[in-house]
């Protein structure tokens, strides 16, 4: 059974695997720190994600800056484009993001039809839309002011001079910068991907729901380099055959229902763009079996006209249905040659490749993924109450925080010495450990369930006698004896 949504939060909260920053001085919202254990977990789904989009796909992988000069987010079309619609309060001045309010506002009068339509409207029309309704502001009934477009970047200087610059909004303008000078220095041909993992900044009118909507967050973001004119037959010597027929579960613009479709359909009825995009949508249903999120958990959705960024031909998220409902994960995009072919034209440098001896500037699919909101998504999906007395976390091994908890069982020195010896050793070989020698086992154990860790090792007064330890295996909670030697 899975348990509701204060279960997992009331884990993460107790055990710190995450929680608000600088909370002493002003808890801003959208700001969270990890502790060590989500920390771990973190990482692991980072691992976990570069075995599939970094390893198996054939990528390269780079780490640009976080902050950027303003021409090249001009060019990006962010300084111009990267907005939410706002009105703050007349009164008290709290801010809003008016597309959410009024979002908020249709679902509490169940007007599904209004709702849906929200994402189509222009300013004026959300401004007639407030007024119509007389909504107000939530905190003191005071007047709404006019609706403006409130840029999301955060804003700073460079040098003494000041030179404008922002945190980045995306990882993924790195990779555009870099890319043809990797292309020519490892002599890649197309089509050839480029990863980057690392922290983007987005300044959030109202963030929310713990890691959904944060202000600064990690992304793992690929970007598919590709000569539009080629045949998609393969892929870094994968067939796309084999690829295209993993069904997946997708709904169309506009609609509710979800299709269980090959992606070669997909791709034979336009929805999904090409057979690449196609590969971003298979590794990614493939990242959630490694991460123990099941299938009727999440659903590819393609976006409307209206939903598209600035940059995109064509849309298709992953969402994945949590505590807060279906939430977005990742946004896969067909971004064409829009940002190599504008930074050429602002930067004046040439950002095409010789590709099969051809002149081309490379057209781009993307996969996007939320690192964090892919962890709030895992644990709202881990969490389990077998009645065993405490929920604990159903984590594949592959992303729990530890395989392995080592418990001496009393405070003796040859067992605290061949516990501690038997944790030395598995962290030699690499094998993912922790050591505890206080409180009840009883304890510990709850613990370790909690966190996720897969087996607990109990050494005891047998153990030095016989060489011996109990191991105790989470999911079932049976324990077996077996000696120390063998335990890896
Ligand atoms: N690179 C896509 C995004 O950050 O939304």
């Amino acid at each position: 059974m899975v348990v509701n949504e204060t279960g997992i939060n009331e884990i993460v909260d107790r055990r710190l695997f995450y929680y608000p920053g600088f909370s002493i001085y002003n808890e801003l919202g959208g700001f969270y720190d990890y502790g060590p254990i989500g920390l771990r977990i973190k990482r692991n789904i980072e691992s976990a994600w570069r075995r599939l989009f970094v390893e198996r796909l054939g990528s390269l992988e780079i780490e640009s800056t976080t902050i950027l000069p303003e021409a090249v987010l001009k060019a990006s079309g962010h300084v111009a484009t990267f907005t939410d619609p706002i009105a703050s309060c007349v009164k008290c001045g709290t801010a809003y993001r008016i597309d959410k309010l009024l979002e908020e506002f249709y679902e509490k009068m169940k007007d599904t039809a209004s709702l849906n339509a929200v994402k189509k409207l222009s300013i004026e029309e959300m401004e007639d839309r407030i007024d119509e309704n007389e909504i107000a502001c939530e905190k003191c009934g005071g007047r709404l002011t006019k609706v403006e477009r409130f840029n999301l970047m955060f804003r700073t200087n460079i040098g003494q001079k000041g030179e404008t610059a922002y945190l980045r909004p995306e990882t993924a303008q790195g990779v555009f910068l870099d890319f043809k000078d990797i292309f020519r220095s490892y002599g890649l041909k197309l089509p050839s991907p480029i990863c980057q993992v690392g922290k983007a900044y987005r300044n959030e009118i109202s963030p929310r729901q713990r890691l959904v909507r944060m202000r600064e967050f990690t992304q793992m973001e690929t970007e598919l380099f590709f000569d539009p004119e080629k045949d998609q037959s393969e892929l870094n010597r994968t067939r796309m055959d084999d690829i295209l027929d993993t069904t997946v579960r997708f709904v169309e613009a506009g609609q509710e229902i979800v299709l269980e479709q090959s992606l070669r359909d997909l791709v034979r009825s336009g929805l999904v763009p090409n057979n690449y995009f196609a590969m971003m949508l298979h590794l990614e249903k493939r990242l959630l079996a490694h991460l123990g999120i099941s299938d009727e958990k999440y659903r590819f959705r393609q976006l409307e006209k209206e939903e598209l960024p600035h940059y995109s031909k064509g849309n298709v998220d992953l969402e994945i249905s949590t505590e807060y409902g279906y939430i977005e994960v990742a946004g896969n995009a067909y971004r064409g040659d829009y940002d190599l072919s504008a930074h050429a034209k602002l930067s004046g440098s040439d950002m095409s490749v010789v590709n099969d001896g051809k002149k081309v500037v490379p057209h781009v699919i993307e996969a996007s993924i939320g690192l964090d909101r892919m962890l709030l998504a895992m644990l709202s999906n881990a969490i389990t109450d077998d009645q065993r007395g405490w929920p604990w976390l159903n984590l594949p091994r592959q992303v729990a925080p530890y395989a392995y908890a080592i418990f001496p069982l009393q405070k003796d020195t040859k067992i605290l010495e061949t516990a501690f010896s038997l944790y030395q050793r598995m962290v030699d070989s690499g094998v993912q450990c922790y050591y505890s020698e206080s409180g009840s086992i009883g304890k510990r154990y709850a613990k370790a369930d909690e966190m996720g860790v897969m087996h607990c090792v109990t050494i005891d007064f047998q153990s030095i006698e016989d060489g011996t330890a109990t191991i105790r295996d989470r999911n079932t909670t049976k324990q077996e004896r077996k000696p120390i030697g063998e335990i890896k």
